[in-house]
């Protein structure tokens, strides 16, 4: 299996999405046969703000055939001013590609790029599953929104929230993050 990993976060070492992500490439790796894996950093390299030549690059191309040959796509989603990374929305907006992985006909919308399994890690200082901030999370509704249009309608999250609540909260929330990893792998699938 092909495995696609992204990063988005603009932090290093402190980074939990990009422990949980790499968490989840870890047991991915242990647990299926991993063919190949593609790794993009994406707050370190990150990909041009969309244009319209920026769409007919090499570069672009690039991007989404390695999107499309991935079997598994893992990505790592700071929530950043209660959506993604800005980094995070460029690559989508380089795989979002009409013809390619949706199509508008007379029935609406088809999306193209299901059949990939998405887990997605995201990490988020605050409290969105529950409380007050609840209709404050536009970064995994976001997320969800993106991939469902492309046909992949179900992407698995891990989410990890709470964590600038304090150390006790942050390891809690990591700990369960990484239990769900547990659960969720190996996938029920032929490896
Ligand atoms: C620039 C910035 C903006 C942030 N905005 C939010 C926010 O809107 N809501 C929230 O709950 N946490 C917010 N946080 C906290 C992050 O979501 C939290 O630190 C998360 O763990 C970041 O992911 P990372 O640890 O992988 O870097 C923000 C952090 C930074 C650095």
């Amino acid at each position: 299996m092909k495995i696609l990993h992204l990063d988005s976060s603009i932090q290093a070492d402190t980074s939990a999405s990009r422990l949980l992500s790499a968490a989840v490439v870890d047991r991915l790796r242990a647990t299926h046969d991993t063919t190949d894996l593609a790794y993009r950093d994406l707050a370190i390299a990150p990909l041009p703000h969309l244009t319209l030549p920026g769409l007919a690059t090499d570069l672009a191309a690039t991007v989404l055939d390695e999107f499309l040959g991935a079997d598994i796509v893992v990505i790592g989603a700071p929530m950043y001013n209660f959506g993604i990374a800005t980094q995070l929305k460029s690559w989508f907006d380089h795989i979002l590609v009409a013809n390619r992985t949706f199509r508008y006909g007379e029935s609406g919308v088809e999306g193209l790029a299901g059949g990939k399994t998405v887990i997605v890690a995201i990490s988020r200082g605050g409290i969105y599953s529950d409380g007050p901030a609840i209709p404050n999370e536009h970064a995994e509704s976001h997320l969800r929104a993106m991939l469902g249009f492309i046909g992949i309608t179900d992407a698995v999250f891990v989410v990890a929230e709470g964590v600038a609540y304090g150390p006790a909260q942050r390891e809690a929330a990591l700990q369960e993050a990484q239990a769900k990893i547990d659960r969720l792998l190996p996938l029920p699938v032929a490896a």
